[in-house]
């Protein structure tokens, strides 16, 4: 029997509490948000769901902690939890953008002979592209296109005075590598990282950023070039029914994560 602890009970959280209860693996759920009333909220919809005030108590009695909260989130209680001999899930992937902190991170795991899973998120493919980098990979290219809106926070949009209301057709906001785009575009951070973690690291990964005012969904089209053959991947994500801002995938990617730590089989391992 698995004892979760969850980590963020938002969009990403509630959709993996409420799809893993009925897991007969699955033993308890204990919740943890900075919020109060979104971890209360959940709780009341849950059967497995636990609430305990201190999270390092939390965290001591489960067996897989997971994180669906924000990379500040990740880089507080990942640390922790590998410390305690716990296994991590972090769906917050673009923390590993941060050098010492991964380092910091794969160091603990190893002492404590423990796992950090990382999500694969609104991509689809990251099996394929890690397959694929145990032999020579010359190109990875991300093109992400999102409706103009999507983009409105962005400081690469604001620093360069980009009129999103202007734009009437799909249009080029920026090109470059994967570690500026995640600087530029905090808000595509998780994909980039994941692609870039999977395959060739942040420096050689291709980013294209597009906004399409003809579209309603967040599009991940990959290429991936390389001794395998061509790689070529299109998601066409429908926004979470509770934060538009995040794909659906990528909390169903978590679910599917949990049915296979707590499983016995693991489908495209
Ligand atoms: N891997 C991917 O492809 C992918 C896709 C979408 C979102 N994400 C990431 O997953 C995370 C959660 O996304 P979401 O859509 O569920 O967000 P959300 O805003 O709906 O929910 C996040 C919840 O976490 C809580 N929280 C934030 N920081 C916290 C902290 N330090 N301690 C305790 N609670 C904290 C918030 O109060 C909130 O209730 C984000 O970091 C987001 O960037 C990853």
């Amino acid at each position: 029997m698995v004892r979760l602890a969850l980590i963020g009970c938002g969009a990403i959280g509630s959709t993996i509490a409420s799809m893993v209860e009925d897991m007969p693996e699955i033993e308890s759920i204990y919740l943890y948000d900075r919020s109060k009333r979104m971890e209360k909220g959940l709780a009341r919809s849950l059967k497995k769901g636990r609430i305990l005030e201190d999270i390092v108590e939390i965290i001591e009695r489960s067996d897989l902690v997971i994180e669906a909260a924000s990379q500040e989130a990740a880089k507080k209680y990942a640390p922790v939890a590998l410390e305690k001999g716990k296994s991590v899930l972090i769906l917050s992937v673009g923390a590993l953008v941060d050098r010492p902190f991964r380092e910091r991170i794969e160091e603990i795991a190893r002492r404590r002979h423990r796992k950090i899973y990382l999500a694969s998120g609104a991509i689809a493919g990251i099996d394929g592209v890690c397959a694929a980098a145990t032999a020579k990979i010359e190109e990875v290219m991300l093109n992400t296109i999102k409706p103009p809106e999507a983009f409105r926070q962005s400081s690469y949009v604001l620093d360069h005075k980009i009129n999103l209301n202007a734009i009437v057709k799909p249009t080029v906001l920026f090109e470059g590598s994967a570690a500026e785009a995640v600087t530029h575009f905090p808000q595509n951070i998780n994909v980039a990282a994941a692609l870039s973690l999977a395959g060739i690291g942040f420096e050689r990964t291709r980013v294209r950023i597009i906004a399409d005012p003809n579209t309603n969904r967040n599009i991940h089209k990959l290429l991936v070039k390389g001794d395998f053959g061509v790689l070529e991947i299109e998601v066409r994500n429908v926004p979470s029914p509770k934060n538009p801002k995040t794909s659906y995938l990528a909390a169903l990617s978590a679910v599917s994560a949990i049915r296979k730590i707590a499983g016995n089989v693991w489908v495209g391992v």
